[in-house]
């Protein structure tokens, strides 16, 4: 055999397969998903979402202390309202009494070494059910629902996130929101993480059934983009890298790998972002339990070809079982 022939001999040591990554995966690129609502005393199970509950205010403690113990450096926070009135414009995302802001006070409070980013959108809190304002025909009115957005992010970071992130896909909400933070002080003190290239996908079940987020008519096909659209999502990462975001988002993570990978190269200055949503992780789950492959070796096989592909930081639902299998 030649000598070029032969790769074996440099990965047939643990170690030496672990240098054959460009990058590791350890605990500080994980940001998890939580879910609050506004019963203070919930712990409900999401039934298509394995392991994940909706959490009242005061469960969180309990909650999250094991997981802070175990390395725990982020998480994401997704309002869930179930008693509050929702209307036209959302007003309950940023109700002060809200289990968002309440959330976020606390977890200020309770963990001063944990990074608390903020999902911001309207479709939560509407009564259309739609991420933005509607006009009377239905359609998407761009400029009241961008000052809506950029208001709501304001008021998450004058509560204390560490970073808001809108995942609503209307055009021009990165730069209102930017200069919203900038006006209002938190310039310099909250970052802006950007859902750039969020596709109208299949796989938001599990957090539609979560959050009690589903529209109530038509779909969001006018805002997020259609599955095959690469020269879209690659004009979407563009302008939010000029409009001011601080982390660039590509979302679902798993059958989008080549828009990963290609943000990577238009965005190299930036810390690069991937949503594994709660239906890939359902996927991985549903596999595993049908006897497909063992959970572990598949979670592992998942999040780290996000990271090859140039993810930087991963937000995932698995982040608590990586906690106990990582060892930083
Ligand atoms: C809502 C939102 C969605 C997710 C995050 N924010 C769902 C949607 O757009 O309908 C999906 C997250 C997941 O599936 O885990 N703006
Ligand atoms: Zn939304």
């Amino acid at each position: 055999m030649d000598i070029s022939s032969i790769l074996q001999g440099g990965y047939q040591h643990p170690l030496s397969r672990s240098w054959q990554a460009q990058r590791q995966l350890t605990k500080e690129m994980l940001m998890y998903p939580i879910f609050i609502t506004d019963d203070p005393d919930a712990s409900d199970i999401i039934a298509s979402l394995p392991n994940q509950r909706r959490w009242g205010i005061n469960k969180l403690q309990g909650f999250l202390d094991p997981l802070i113990r175990k390395g725990l450096r982020s998480v994401i926070l997704f309002g869930v309202p179930l008693k509050c009135v929702k209307d036209e414009r959302g007003t309950p995302a940023d109700d002060t009494e809200g289990p968002v802001i309440s959330a976020i006070r606390l977890l200020r409070d309770l963990y001063p070494s944990l990074y608390i980013a903020c999902d911001v959108c309207l479709c939560e809190y509407t009564s259309h059910g739609h991420c933005g304002v509607l006009r009377t025909d239905g359609t998407i009115e761009p400029e009241p629902s961008v000052a809506r957005i950029a208001e709501v992010a304001l008021n998450y970071a004058k509560a204390g996130a560490h970073c808001v992130a809108p995942s609503d896909m209307m055009d021009g909400r990165i730069k209102a929101i930017k200069r919203a933070l900038i006006d209002g002080g938190y310039g310099n003190r909250c970052t802006l993480m950007s859902y750039s290239a969020k596709f109208a996908s299949g796989l938001y079940g599990p957090f539609r059934d979560a959050a009690g987020s589903a529209p109530s008519f038509g779909d969001r096909k006018c805002y997020q983009l259609p599955p095959a659209a690469k020269g879209l999502a690659c004009r979407a990462i563009q302008r939010d890298v000029g409009e001011g975001a601080d982390i660039i988002m590509v979302k679902p993570a798993l059958p989008y790998l080549d828009i990963i990978s290609h943000a990577s190269r238009l965005a190299p200055d930036h810390p690069l972002a991937c949503y594994q949503v709660s239906g890939e992780f359902a996927m991985v789950h549903a596999g595993a339990n049908a006897g497909v492959y063992e959970l572990r070796t598949m979670a592992f096989e998942t999040v780290e070809s996000m990271i090859r592909a140039g993810a930087t930081l991963i937000l995932t639902y698995f982040t608590p079982e990586f906690l106990d299998w990582l060892e930083v």
